[in-house]
Formats: structure tokens, sequence, C-alpha cells
């Protein structure tokens, strides 16, 4: 990082900001569907959830010391897309619980110090929301306008070109013969898209939030943030190939701005809150877009990150581009997994899942954890005559794998998707009391992280250029952390300059469980195949020291 980053860095990290839960906490993505099954029909629910919190955080090392979760939908629903496809923002769908069960949920986790935060997904509802069937009963419904709306070409195709994503990637448009216009969905059919132009839309989605902030939800993920707004003229895309290689008219308009300022206002305004947005895989440069002027969402989600190869220079690059992109005031967040992507643990290969989760907790940023990533859960094969999703996504949505037991512990019932092969070795009961495991590790690395400011909140600086260590200091005052990664299959001897020579160091965690915490010399510090270690470093003042 040249000395002009780093200045603007330090003064990125205002101490003042340092209270705030979602900077400084560690997220875990929960899918309900896949976590707890409490009433033996084979599908996740609220309660489930609920009955697991201890396994997230019950106030000791023994629990994963999680600060926030993030609840996927869990709205009446006719499930096309398993919940993302939403007929009623203010209920509970029964195969989840009812919103006593939610009530109850938000309670406990409050209770063990658990924020919980749940799904908005203002881009579009499903075609049974009351909204829509409204809008689609005649051309002049009072509702009509909600959606998107056009009348066909004169030869009867869609008023444009533009194109869902789901594969097989098709028409964003869908004929409703009763009224014979098109109407607009960036995904499925049964998801149309509502017209963000219209005020009454706006006004509709601040009531969800409020609905949901005044029965105690700490914040919102947002889906589809960035792709709220369409090009009210509906020009047509240059080609076909164009609307997929770059952002097209419908998606990401900066329109969208004005609508995400107003929701910070909203948010902030109301008490503690955060909204944390799913809105481009774009370079770090781009994406900061989101953040504003830190008047935007809190978060976005930096999906760059995810999609880098498993390389030391490709993840500090990444981390680099971030932190230099960031506006003032803004924070980073990292994150590995999701319901979206194959597993971590399964695109980097056996091995590497201890040295990716340290990465994600010792960065400088919000982690967000993917419920099973702690047990180094793996994509599952779904069978054809299994497959449930649209878009390939069943394997890393498979039940969380608690024990050994042919439910997994998810379930007394049949489970919606396949449980994992590995279940009888991969699950919490069997990782819970042996401390070589990758959950002990995680549980581990993640109380470490919230005893320690260098992590929670302290600076990052990059240090050197290997192609196979990533390594960088944390640093707080009181305390100077070194972190090195290994991304190689081979042992790597660190090679830190002046600062090895200077420096009493003393190793604090290793993702080798036979490596033991104690004195160590940096000039010697040899790194096994795969491995990264957090070692703490003399404190010298609040000065870095690390690029002399
Ligand atoms: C993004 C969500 O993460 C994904 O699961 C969903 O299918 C689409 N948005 C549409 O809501």
């Amino acid at each position: 990082m040249a000395a002009s980053d780093l200045a603007r860095a330090r003064h990125r990290d205002p101490d003042g900001e340092r209270g705030s839960w979602w900077r400084h906490g560690v997220f875990y993505q929960i899918y309900p569907r896949s976590f707890q099954d409490s009433d033996g029909d084979g599908v996740g629910d609220l309660p489930g959830i609920t009955a697991r919190l201890n396994h997230l955080n019950d106030g000791t090392p023994g629990s994963l010391g999680i600060d926030a979760i993030w609840i996927s939908p869990f709205y009446r629903s006719p499930m096309a897309d398993f919940g993302y496809d939403v007929a009623d923002y203010r209920d509970v769908d029964p195969r989840f619980g009812t919103l006593h069960d939610f009530d109850e949920l938000l309670g406990q986790a409050h209770e063990r110090g658990i924020r919980v935060i749940v799904d908005l997904v203002p881009n579009h509802t499903s075609d049974q929301h009351p909204w829509f069937q409204e809008a689609r009963s005649s051309l002049h419904n009072p509702k009509r306008d909600w959606y998107v709306w056009a009348d066909p070409k004169p030869d009867g195709s869609p008023p444009n070109g533009w194109r869902s994503v789901f594969k097989p990637v098709g028409p964003a448009w869908t004929l409703d013969k009763a009224t014979g216009q098109y109407y607009l969905h960036l995904f499925l059919p049964q998801q149309p898209d509502l017209n963000w132009w219209n005020p009454e839309v706006r006004t509709a989605m601040d009531e969800v939030m409020r609905f949901w902030l005044d029965r105690g939800a700490d914040g919102f993920r947002v889906d589809v943030a960035a792709a709220l707004v369409h090009d009210p003229r509906l020009r047509e895309e240059p080609t076909a190939s164009g609307a997929r290689r770059r952002w097209p008219r419908y998606w990401g308009l900066p329109d969208v701005h004005e609508i995400h300022r107003h929701w910070r206002k909203l948010l902030d305004a109301s008490g503690d809150h955060m909204a944390v947005g799913e809105v481009s895989n774009d370079p770090a440069r781009r994406l900061v877009r989101y953040y504003g002027r830190n008047d935007e969402l809190h978060l976005s989600f930096y999906f760059h990150f995810m999609q880098q190869p498993w390389k030391a220079g490709a993840f500090r690059r990444a981390v680099a581009e971030f932190e230099a992109a960031l506006p003032e005031g803004t924070w980073p967040n990292y994150t590995l997994s999701n319901h979206d992507r194959p597993r971590a643990a399964s695109r980097y290969g056996p091995g590497r899942a201890r040295v990716a989760m340290m990465m994600l907790l010792t960065l400088r940023g919000t982690p967000f954890i993917y419920y099973g990533e702690e047990i180094a859960m793996t994509d599952v094969p779904v069978p054809a005559d299994r497959v449930v999703d649209v878009d390939g996504r069943d394997p890393e949505r498979t039940p969380m794998q608690w024990d050994s037991s042919d439910g997994a512990g998810f379930t007394s019932g049949s489970p919606w998707l396949p449980i994992g092969p590995d279940s009888g070795t991969v699950n919490v009961e069997r990782q819970r009391d042996d401390p070589a495991s990758m959950l002990s590790f995680t549980r581990r690395l993640s109380w470490f992280r919230r005893s320690s400011a260098a992590l929670r909140w302290g600076r990052f600086q990059a240090i050197g250029s290997s192609r196979t260590v990533f390594a960088f200091l944390r640093e707080a005052p009181g305390e100077r952390l070194l972190i090195a990664l290994n991304f190689s299959e081979t042992p790597r001897r660190l090679r830190l300059g002046s600062l090895a020579a200077t420096e009493p160091a003393r190793l604090e965690l290793s993702t080798d469980p036979a490596r033991r915490p104690g004195a160590v010399d940096l000039r010697r510090l040899e790194l096994g195949s795969n491995e990264g270690v957090v070692v703490r470093l003399r404190q010298r003042g609040n000065r870095w020291t690390a690029d002399r």
C-alpha cells in the first residue's frame, strides 16, 4: 500500500465508530429451510432456529460467539424461489411457524446478545401477492402501476430484449393474457418486479420495514438492492451479449441511490439499525458507489472477494482495492459463502477451510459466516429426481449437519434436500468435543476475535507481496497482531524483513491443532501447508512499523 493510501486508511478508521455492533460483530447467515426442523416435516423453521441459538452464542467459548444472524426469507410464499417470492411481507409462512415464533426467536436471540436482521425483498413480490393480484385484475386497477407493464410489440413479442437472470436465461417479460400486456420480472415469471418510480410502492416498503423494526428486528439484508429502478423508457439494450457484459438498463441505475439514502435515514433515525445490500459482483471501485458518502446502505456485500481464485495475491489485491476505495467513514465486509454460491470448502478444496475461516475473521471488516461453514460443510450432490431449485443452488442449501443420525439431527422426518454423505463425520456433535476439529478451531478463533480490539476494529496493513503467503497486521492501541496465511500446499518460511528482526512474538492461534500457542521467533517461523497463524507482536505505542 502506498504511503498516501495508508494515511487515508488511518483517517478512515475513526475510533468513534468502533462501537457499532454491525461493524465489530460476526454475522451468521441462516437459510431457514435448512437449519433446524422442529416439527418433523423435513423443512427447517423458526422454532428450530430458536432451539439452536446456544450453538451460536451461549455466552461461553463452548459456542460460536456469534453477534448477529441474518435469516433468509421466512414470509408467506408459494416458494417458487424458496421465499424470495413474497406473498405477504408481514407474516410468517406456516411452514416456518408464526409471528409469535418470530417474536420468541427474537427475544431469545436478544437475551443472548445476538442481533437479528431479516431479508427485505423489495425488487419483486410473488405473483400471488395481493398487490399483484389486484394489479393484474384490470388495466385501470389503482395498483396496476405498482408493477412494470408494457404493451407487446406489433408482432406480439415482448416490449424489449431485457433478459431475466435464471438459467436458461429468457425474456424478462411475461404476457398477462387477460389484460394483453407484458409485465417485467428480472427473475422468475412468478416474481413480478415492483415499479419503484411509483411513490406508493416506496411508502408501502417503508411500512414493511417499520413493521419488522417495530417488532424488534435489528436491520435488513436487502435483496437485489441495486436493481430496483428500471429505465422508465424501457429502452432496448444495444445487443443481447452487451446486456450480459455490463449492467443493462434495468440493473443498477443511479436513481437507486436516492432510495438507499432514504432507507439509511429511516434506519438511523429509528435506532441502532443497519442494512447490508446485495448489490453487485463489481470490483471495489464500483461497488463502493453503494456506500455513497456513508449515507447509503451501511454495508454492501463484496462478492468480488468471494470470487477470487485460491491465491494469496488475488485476495491481497481484492482487500487492498476495497480498503483503498472505501469512502471516508465506511466499513468493509467479507463473506466466502452464501445460499447462492457453491460453498467455500468445496470451491477451495480440501484442507483450506480453516485458513479461509481465519482470513474471514481476521481481516478488517464485518465477517459473514454461512451456516455449516463452521464445520466445513461442503456442497452435497443432489440427484436429478431431488432437484428443487430453478437455478442449481440446492447443493449449497442442504440441511445443517448436527449429528450422525439419519436426519443429521436436522429433522425426524424426511429432509427436503438430501443430507450430506459425510454427515457421519462432518457434524456438530462429532466436532464439539474434539479440540482438533474445524468447529473447535472456529470457536477459538471467534472468541479470540471477540477479545481482540485489533481484530474487531483495528487498523489493517498488508505486508509484503509473496505469491503464496497473505500476511497482514492488525493494530489497536495496546495490541498488534500479525496474521499470516499460507495459500500453498508446501511449507513456507515467513519473510518479514525488519519486522522479524526486531519483534518478540507469541503465537496465539494456528489452523494446525498440533501447533501450540507460545513464544515464536519470527525469523524462523515456518508455516505448514495451508496453515494460517495469528501472532501477537510487542506493542510499540500506536505506530505502524511493518513497512520500515
Ligand atoms: C438474490 C437471492 O440471494 C437469491 O436467492 C434470489 O433467488 C434472488 N435474489 C431473487 O430474489
